[in-house]
């Protein structure tokens, strides 16, 4: 089932700094960058690590582990040691609230 959920407020958003929030079973990353707001899966795809602790830099976040990079836009891995894509979310932004849009886990984990 696709559900839209607010989960922050757009003022929450620092420029270049990743904010993880917990969605319907899906850990994502919420990053802004100026007026456009993105979110990805938190969970980097080549080990365990928190995308939304790493640095940002040109539209990509630098996993915190090892230094992949991830698309912003796409969830695109852009450099080793991680190959494989991390999911990514709609977001809207409508005045002051950031919502994403998920597929909800029926009562598991995503
Ligand atoms: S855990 Fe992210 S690159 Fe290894």
């Amino acid at each position: 089932m696709i559900e839209r959920h607010r989960v922050a407020a757009f003022d929450q958003l620092a420029e270049s700094a990743g904010l993880r929030v917990d969605v319907a079973g899906h850990r994502i990353a919420l990053f802004r960058l100026g007026d456009d707001v993105y979110a990805i899966g938190d969970r980097c795809s080549h080990a365990e690590a928190s995308l939304a602790e790493g640095e940002v830099f040109d539209g990509a976040v630098e996993c915190p582990r090892h230094g992949s990079e991830f698309d912003l836009r796409t969830g695109r891995s852009e450099s080793l040691p991680a190959t494989r894509p991390v999911p990514t979310y709609t977001v809207e932004v409508e005045g002051t609230d950031v919502f994403v849009t998920v597929e909800s886990s029926e009562g598991g984990e995503a």
